[in-house]
């Protein structure tokens, strides 16, 4: 069964065709980071007018990119909520309007489940699986038990992992996304150079914090002034901040449950340094590790293809009457 996954939640109109739930046979992600660089984060209405600009040329190349007419699709998945609802209600709009024309069935779909689901367009992995899913707007822990059942363990008290890297880069004049670019310029750079602070969280409470690192930075930038390390050892040792509390939580989280597989997914799941350490530590307490290619962890059609297949196959269908939700949760 073909299913078309479209999602505009944030600030990336994407469209996808995935074929029985697994085989990717395309994936078209249409980025507006230029459109909103220049204001060192999303600007909600310039995203929705985007969406709208380019929706429809992204579901019609990734249909002609799959071979395939919207005839021949088994069911319509996109994205309902969480996210900006001008951005949401373009793509469920849209999707409506297909959907009751040429008579495909649809459903709505939660942006944090497609994310937690992601690594199932890398590899089939065994349930229970414990996710981190660290993106623009969210750090959460998961365990994900089977397809459309997940415990939520905790997450963040303030901000996300990935506004955490946006709001320093914008500190810095490094633009927007700022993870992306804090990634590639700390690989030339000593992690150890700067000691920022590591929040700790109570034992036992799965939560994660990243507002007063970014506090730090923004105190060390000022009281530094001219004489602040080099840009490089800043943003490495941020990032290692960063990903010393995101490692710590998630093992001690694993240990606990005793849960034998981790994934990492969201946008900043990307990221090399993450990606190392949460290999080296995983390995460390002999736990399997498992994280989709950077591409499949940001914001994508497949992952909403994916999670709509398994809707669809349980029988769900959504209607006319469906609306966005800006504030979903899972
Ligand atoms: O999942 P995503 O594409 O969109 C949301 O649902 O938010 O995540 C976007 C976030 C941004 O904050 C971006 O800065 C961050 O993911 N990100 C990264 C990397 N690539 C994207 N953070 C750290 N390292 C990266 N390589
Ligand atoms: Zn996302």
């Amino acid at each position: 069964m073909l299913v078309l996954g479209v999602e505009s939640s944030c600030d990336d109109t994407a469209a996808a065709v995935l074929a029985d739930g697994r085989k990717i046979v395309a994936n078209i992600v249409s980025s507006q980071d230029a459109v909103h660089s220049p204001y060192g984060g999303v600007v909600p209405e310039l995203a929705s007018r985007q969406h709208i600009r380019n929706i429809l040329p992204i579901i019609d190349a990734a249909l002609k990119q799959a071979g395939a007419g919207v005839g021949d699709l088994g069911g319509i998945a996109v994205t309902r909520g969480p996210g900006l609802v001008g951005s949401l209600l373009v793509g469920l709009s849209v999707v409506k309007g297909i959907s009751y024309r040429w008579r495909v069935p649809y459903v709505g779909v939660n942006h944090l489940e497609a994310h937690l689901l992601a690594i199932f367009l890398h590899r089939e992995i065994e349930f229970p699986y414990l996710a981190l899913l660290a993106s623009g707007g969210h750090t959460l822990l998961y365990v994900v038990r089977d397809f459309g059942d997940y415990r939520y363990l905790g997450g963040t008290r303030d901000d996300a992992a990935g506004e955490a890297y946006d709001k320093v880069a914008k500190m810095m004049g490094l633009g927007y996304p700022g993870g992306r670019v804090i990634d590639e310029l700390s690989k030339s750079a000593n992690p150890k150079a700067i000691r920022f602070p590591r929040a700790r969280m109570k034992k036992g409470a799965h939560e994660f914090s990243f507002s007063g690192l970014k506090t730090a930075v923004w105190h060390y930038l000022k009281e530094q002034g001219g004489s602040a390390a080099p840009t490089a050892e800043v943003a490495a040792s941020f990032q290692e901040a960063v990903v010393d509390m995101l490692v710590a939580p998630t093992m001690r989280a694993a240990v606990e449950l005793d849960v034998k597989r981790i994934v990492l997914a969201g946008g900043v799941a990307a990221n090399s340094r993450l990606r190392k350490k949460m290999t080296a530590a995983a390995a460390s307490e002999g736990l399997e590790l498992h994280v989709p290619p950077p591409a499949l962890c940001t914001d994508n059609g497949a992952m909403i293809a994916l999670a709509g297949y398994h809707m669809l196959r349980r029988g769900l269908r959504d209607d006319l009457y469906l609306n966005a939700d800006a504030d979903l949760t899972l």
